[in-house]
């Protein structure tokens, strides 16, 4: 429904009186990145904090508004800071990944982030996206539907944000630079965070944990995002079902399930009915892996707590799955449906103009000056991505040569047997290599995981677009066979994708965006390795295909 006149000059005045309101469509937001002592897990190390808070403030905003948050850079370290999943249609300046839209706010500086949300509703989340700084810098975005349009779902009483995190006892950034030097794999983190807290952990026992308050009967909307650096999660509340109705802001079906697991960069809502009538309930979040990789195996734990009961009421406990449970996750995954209704339908494009097959996973290549005189790479075909020293959007928009190349391969240089254990492993290609996509061409994107040292999850993220993920297997992807059972009727809509351990995913999207977007897994010791590419998207005709021109601010190298 379109607004009369009056009102928005009405709604424009009282937002210059009242400008954090929910009713302005322009909202300002000012982020202070800022070094914090605290005083968790029984340590009193400093962290890198937005305005001091850990995880950081809630951005509140609503289809169409247009957001602006000024970041300003008190730390020591460069920063950037990215809007995960808001599409950023031709404003890919905004975007935030470090070198890839932007030079970092250097110490000192400021930069600020304008962007509009279009055609999107739901539960995004923002974070640094620059070395490791994203542990501890990093918070909710939510985004309420259009005024006056409901949820395709019964309103919930309330909605809270969980965000799942993890935890070092050191300092992050000494943790991958350590790892980079010795060629090895990084320290796995010490503990899991519900909302920043573990709850009690063998380390600190007296660690206490977050509290979801419940009154009963009603039913609560959680919105559930996973910011852990390196580890899939497990999230689940004993005694009770959760129904899921959106992932990565888009509609689902509803369905219920015990258990849910979300990938890092993945966000889930649910609700949550509060059915029982009383008494404290334990809430889980633990990690999953299926790949002989270590992680960390402390679960976090946070208590749903009935309103009226007594603190002494015994808590009932659940056990969360073990960290093996393929078939939890299997399951999981394969009810995920688009909503797909006359109001949110799903586009998947049918007509395909790339057919693209990217192998992800990791490597070996020699280094003298590492421990064991060789280390661990990770590579999207055997390319490893190399960070420029200018950003790319930069590079593509005033046309600056030498910087990127225009020659990712769409296929890997070599067919091999991608899922079994190599015999011999490929050394790696080091290059800043870009795919390039005229504008609203079409993509179907196959992602096939490689047991180059062991098969392993490798949560894909796109920037820029949502994409549909139209099929999924296990074992080598047969463009034959595995093209007959794809789903292009309602397949889920995302923006980051779990790629199965051993296994493949199928996506599909449209390249409707001008600018240069990134895709990488997002377990950041991957991407830190190097498995990260990014697409470079043509403008199309006239202005509404076409990237904007840089801020006037836009922070220089
Ligand atoms: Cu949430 Cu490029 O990341």
């Amino acid at each position: 429904m379109e607004m009369a006149p009056w009102i928005r000059v009405l709604m424009f005045l009282a937002c210059l009186l009242f400008p954090a309101s929910v009713e302005c469509m322009v909202r300002h937001y000012k982020f202070d990145v800022v070094l914090e002592k605290t005083t968790r897990l029984c340590s009193s190390k400093p962290i890198v904090t937005v305005n001091g808070r850990y995880p950081g403030p809630t951005l509140v905003a609503r289809e169409d508004d247009t957001v602006l948050v000024k970041v300003v850079n008190h730390v020591k370290y460069n920063l950037s800071i990215h809007w995960h999943g808001i599409r950023q249609i031709r404003t890919g300046w905004a975007d935030g990944p470090a070198y890839i839209t932007q030079c970092p706010i250097q110490p000192g500086q400021n930069f600020v982030y304008n962007f509009t949300i279009t055609g999107q509703r739901g539960t995004l989340w923002w974070h640094a996206h620059i070395l490791w700084l994203r542990a501890t810098v990093h918070g909710a975005i939510v985004i309420l539907p259009k005024r006056g349009v409901p949820y395709p779902f019964p309103k919930p009483h309330k909605e809270e944000t969980i965000i799942l995190g993890e935890w070092w006892k050191s300092d992050v950034e000494a943790v991958i630079n350590e790892a980079l030097k010795s060629g090895l794999a990084p320290n796995v983190s010490d503990a899991h965070t519900i909302n920043g807290h573990p709850g009690p952990v063998s380390s600190c026992p007296t660690q206490g944990g977050y509290t979801l308050r419940v009154k009963p009967g009603k039913t609560y909307m959680l919105r559930i995002i996973n910011a852990a650096l390196n580890e899939e999660l497990f999230f689940k509340i004993a005694g009770h079902l959760l129904t899921v109705v959106e992932v990565d802001a888009t509609y689902v079906k509803p369905f219920k399930t015990e258990t849910i697991v979300i990938t890092p960069g993945q966000t889930t809502n649910v609700l949550l009915t509060a059915h029982r009538g009383a008494g404290k309930y334990l809430v889980a979040a633990s990690p999953f892996m299926d790949a002989p990789i270590v992680v960390d195996n402390v679960t976090a734990t946070a208590t749903l707590h009935y309103s009226g009961s007594l603190t002494s009421t015994a808590t009932t406990l659940t056990s969360p799955p073990p960290k093996n449970a393929t078939s939890v996750a299997t399951n999981f995954t394969n009810a995920l449906r688009s909503l797909n209704s006359k109001q949110y339908p799903a586009n998947v494009p049918l007509k395909i103009d790339h057919s693209l097959l990217f192998t992800v996973g990791l490597g070996i290549n020699p280094c003298p000056s590492c421990v064991n005189g060789s280390r661990v790479v990770a590579s999207i075909n055997n390319v490893t991505f190399v960070m420029p020293k200018i950003s790319l959007l930069q590079a593509h928009f005033f046309n600056i040569s030498g910087v990127f190349t225009t020659d990712f391969p769409g296929n890997p240089p070599v067919p091999f047997n991608y899922t079994s254990t190599q015999l011999t492993n490929f050394q790696t290609k080091q290059g800043t290599k870009l795919y390039r996509l005229a504008y609203n061409s079409t993509v179907q994107l196959v992602l096939q995981d490689t047991g180059m040292i062991t098969p392993e999850n490798h949560p894909l993220h796109l920037h820029g677009f949502n994409f549909f993920e139209v099929g999924r297997g296990l074992g080598n992807f047969n463009p034959k066979k595995d093209t007959k059972k794809f789903n292009l009727v309602d397949p889920v809509e995302r923006n980051t994708i779990g790629v199965p351990s051993g296994g493949w995913t199928a996506i599909r999207f449209r390249a409707d965006n001008p600018g240069v977007w990134f895709m990488h897994c997002h377990l950041e010791v991957h991407t830190t390795w190097g498995l990260k590419m990014a697409f470079v998207v043509d403008n199309g005709n006239g202005p509404n295909e076409t990237l904007l021109p840089p801020p006037s601010d836009l922070p220089k190298c």
